[in-house]
């Protein structure tokens, strides 16, 4: 027994109200809810059959065979769901302008979530999807959306996943990623958290306060207010890196060039150009503004990086079946 070759394909998103720390290690539910933007300019493509006659699951990343060893427990869930028992041959590529460590797992799960479960004969409707995705990787639960999404925390399988804020946003709104490191992270989002929940004594405080930043993001975004919504993103942003210095033992995905990052748009900032910085588990930095700004955020930070390094990325779709054969 064959079933069909289903591909899907998902955007990475950015979060402006961070996800960091999790309450249910296993089902992925997080301390607090978290907001993010779905970007155009980065996305997986990821195409799954499942097949009777394969005794266990291959996975091949970017031309690579990889071990399954996190993907086969995810396409458990599924096999459960849908009442089979077939092994899957899982073909994914990373679609990123340059080899910039910008891969996500947030745009994995999502298509594997896509393309895994319409394979396996399932008719998920969106927010089951999403709470799929969740169980892949945390980000990957707001990548089912595109635009600006929302991932409501809740407190157990059924209540933990994302819902859109706005889709298909007609605000001008820009993501400038500065890459500033290729490398793949010395430190993986995943342990990160975990370490922080466990040992940062400042944790309760992170809760509350991305509680509170995501209440107020909501209706900077739903204004348009790029002095709100940014300064709200950039603070929490900081805020969760903060936490990694607190933990034991202490870490930071900070480089120099990081720094040099955000001192140039504080510059452009003082200069009266609204834009404002954010970072997530490595060391790139991300840049959200106004279209009307991109140009002259580009030249200030041509001074220092290069134009190669800069990518613009305008807001993206949420995941999509492209193909069934
Ligand atoms: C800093 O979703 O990669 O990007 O759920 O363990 O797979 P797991 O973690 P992951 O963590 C993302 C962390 C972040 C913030 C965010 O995207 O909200």
């Amino acid at each position: 027994m064959k079933t069909p070759r289903v591909t899907a394909r998902a955007h990475t998103n950015i979060a402006l109200v961070k996800y960091w720390g999790k309450r249910d290690e296993d089902l992925i539910i997080p301390m607090n809810g978290s907001l993010s933007l779905t970007l155009d300019e980065f996305y997986t493509e990821t195409t799954v059959q499942f097949d009777s006659k394969q005794q266990t699951d291959h996975l091949i990343l970017d031309g690579v065979t990889q071990p399954t060893t996190r993907v086969t427990p995810f396409l458990d869930i599924i096999r459960n769901q849908a009442g089979i028992t077939a092994g899957a041959v899982v073909t994914s590529t990373n679609h990123v302008p340059t080899a910039a460590g910008l891969a996500s797992s947030a745009s994995a799960y999502a298509a594997l979530a896509a393309a895994a479960s319409k394979a396996a004969g399932l008719t998920l409707n969106r927010q089951d999807l999403s709470r799929l995705a969740r169980r892949g990787s945390g980000s990957a639960t707001r990548s089912v959306f595109g635009g600006f999404v929302e991932w409501q925390a809740g407190t157990n399988d059924a209540t933990s996943y994302a819902v859109p804020i706005d889709e298909h946003p007609t605000w001008p709104i820009r993501m400038v990623t500065v890459v500033v490191d290729r490398a793949e992270k010395k430190i993986g989002s995943r342990a990160g958290m975990q370490t922080v929940v466990k040992t940062s004594p400042f944790y309760q405080e992170w809760v509350k306060k991305a509680q509170a930043d995501l209440a107020a993001i909501k209706p900077a975004i739903a204004a348009h207010d790029i002095q709100q919504t940014g300064a709200i993103a950039e603070s929490n942003a900081m805020a969760m890196h903060a936490l990694n210095l607190t933990a034991t033992p202490h870490f930071t995905y900070f480089t120099a060039d990081s720094l040099t990052a955000m001192h140039c748009v504080e510059e452009l900032r003082a200069k009266g150009i609204p834009c404002y910085y954010t970072m997530d588990a490595g060391p790139n930095v991300k840049v959200l503004c106004e279209e009307q700004h991109v140009a002259a955020i580009l030249t200030a930070l041509q001074a220092h990086f290069d134009k190669n390094d800069l990518l613009v990325a305008h807001p993206g779709p949420g995941v999509q079946i492209i193909r069934e054969d």
